[in-house]
Formats: C-alpha cells, sequence, structure tokens
C-alpha cells in the first residue's frame, strides 16, 4: 500500500505501508519526520497528527472520542486532521497523500 507524507516544506516521501499495520507505523518505520508519537499509538500524545487528503478520509475510519479530543490539543486541527496511529492501513488507501503539521518533531 503505498503512502505519500509530505512535509511541512514540501518534500514528499512515499513508503510502503502494511495491511494491518498503522499509518504511524509506517511513519515511524520509515523515518518520516514530523511523526514523533510519543505515546507509542495509545491516543494518548497527539504527536502523530497528521492532515489526510480530504478525498481518502472516507476509507480511514471512524475517528474515536479519546481521537477527538485529544486532537483538540494538536497544532492547527483542521477538518482532516486525525491521529495516524488511530488509521489502520487497508487496500483501499493505496496512493493516499498525507501531510504533516509545521510544529510537530
Ligand atoms: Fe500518540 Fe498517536 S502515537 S496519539
Amino acid at each position: 500500500v503505498a503512502i505519500t507524507f509530505i512535509d511541512h516544506a514540501g518534500t514528499a516521501r512515499q513508503v510502503e505501508a502494511e495491511p494491518g499495520s498503522t499509518l504511524m507505523r509506517a511513519a515511524r518505520d520509515n523515518g518520516i519526520p514530523g511523526v514523533v508519537a510519543e505515546c507509542g499509538g495509545m491516543a494518548a500524545c497527539a504527536t502523530c497528527h497528521v492532515f489526510v487528503e480530504a478525498a481518502c478520509l472516507p476509507f480511514t475510519g471512524d475517528m474515536g472520542e479519546d481521537e477527538d479530543a485529544l486532537l483538540d490539543f494538536a497544532d492547527d486541527r483542521a477538518p482532516n486532521s486525525r491521529l495516524s496511529c488511530q488509521i489502520a492501513i487497508t487496500p483501499e488507501l493505496d496512493g493516499m497523500t498525507v501531510t504533516t503539521p509545521e510544529h510537530q518533531g
């Protein structure tokens, strides 16, 4: 599953993510800057915040209450904000682009 991360400066990095993993894992495994994931994927730190390409949002699963509450602490929350540790990698996400926030990491 090919995912492209674009950092705040506009640099794009494409990674290969394993189905069954999470978007946060894929970022960490590939050394993507801007995804810190301090809590290790427990929906408790908000340092894995990303902006998801609008067209792909319907395929990223529902946002949980914890995630919703935590995103209020994330920098620059937007309608397409998600915690990347709460997004499961599925084949439908192939070709998705996500952007990392300016102040993270
Ligand atoms: Fe901490 Fe996602 S890794 S909330």
